[in-house]
């Protein structure tokens, strides 16, 4: 005799989503999205099947799509018409992402606008920084960049900044900058934990922004560690950060968990690019169930502790989570 069996609350569809543990809100999803400033520029992405690049009407539409469908947060990427050593168009208030950010902000002003904050887009070289006379990211060259950049984003309409690079320093530069220009209601989401990964390969086709020479590990993280994780969490909390990320998503759910165990902040994952490519290959192939993947790995991310996801999932999450509702 068994008194106990698990096997009971598995019966059937009702009782398994009375015990459930964990659930995926939409409201908690983040769309990215690739404006570009030229028209010839804007299309499908070949490696993102159901990605594209679009112009500044044409994120106005998508935004209206997934408010519609309860997505009500973006993050923006821009890819500029015009690349230089120091990323000029970046911090342009006519720029790419300053004109969708108002565009969108007055079509939907509910919307909440994310724009990411990197150099690696707008440089000629593809670096995330500046590049010194020995060919080195200079660190604190490029923190002047970014905060020029983030006060050009806020006077915008930008909700929230989200500094990509992985320069030491970055939260405490943005937050003051943006502090003593009266942007004091604009948070930061940092990038802290942004590993040097395989997983970016398709933002980098999508975005143009691959580096011409070297790579990123001078300043992003190198994937075995774990604990220079927490610490650059801890630091950017430190420095003001609102909101602290992880990135990529599925090879560092260990991460998301550790994160969420020490500190108290919201804490958002990135299921990036790659991982996208991965699932979206395999599924177009009939390898596996496309939908039920990435139920599954948008619950992994909830289940890990995020209460933050970005993801390239998101529309077509959000879509079919309206057809299953009464
Ligand atoms: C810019 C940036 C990248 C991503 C987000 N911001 C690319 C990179 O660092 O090379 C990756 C997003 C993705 O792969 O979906 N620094
Ligand atoms: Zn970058």
């Amino acid at each position: 005799m068994m008194a106990v069996r698990p096997r009971r609350l598995r019966r059937g569809d009702v009782v398994r989503g009375l015990v459930r543990e964990h659930r995926v809100a939409v409201e908690q999803l983040v769309a990215p999205l690739f404006v570009a400033e030229r028209p010839a520029d804007t299309g499908p992405i070949a490696s993102m099947p159901g990605i594209a690049r679009l112009d500044v009407d044409g994120a106005v539409r998508e935004a209206r799509e997934l408010v519609a469908l309860g997505i009500r947060s973006v993050l923006l990427f821009g890819i500029p018409a015009h690349k230089d050593a120091v990323a000029s168009s970046n911090y342009d208030p006519q720029g790419v992402v300053q004109q969708s950010a108002r565009a969108i902000k007055a079509a939907l002003p509910e919307m909440l606008v994310i724009a990411d904050v990197c150099n690696c887009e707008y440089t000629d070289h593809g670096h995330c920084g500046i590049l010194d006379a020995r060919g080195d990211v200079d660190n604190d060259a490029t923190l002047e960049l970014l905060t020029r950049t983030a006060v050009t984003y806020a006077q915008a309409g930008v909700d929230v900044v989200a500094p990509s690079d992985m320069m030491d320093g970055r939260v405490g530069a943005i937050r003051s900058a943006l502090d003593a220009r009266d942007h004091t209601g604009v948070a930061i989401m940092a990038y802290s934990v942004k590993y040097a990964s395989a997983f970016y390969g398709p933002f980098r086709d999508a975005a143009g922004s691959a580096p011409q020479s070297g790579d990123r590990r001078t300043y992003q993280m190198d994937p075995p560690n774990a604990r220079e994780a927490l610490r650059e969490i801890a630091l950017d909390i430190e420095e003001g950060a609102d909101i602290v990320m992880v990135k990529p998503g599925l090879p560092y759910l260990d991460v998301v968990r550790a994160a969420r165990d020490s500190f108290d902040v919201p804490i958002a994952v990135f299921n990036v690019s790659g991982e996208y490519a991965a699932i979206k290959a395999a599924a177009a192939n009939g390898w596996l169930d496309g939908d039920r993947a990435i139920d599954e790995i948008l619950t992994a991310f909830v289940r890990a502790g995020a209460d933050v996801v970005i993801t390239y999932f998101a529309k077509e999450y959000a879509a079919r989570a309206a057809r299953r509702a009464p």
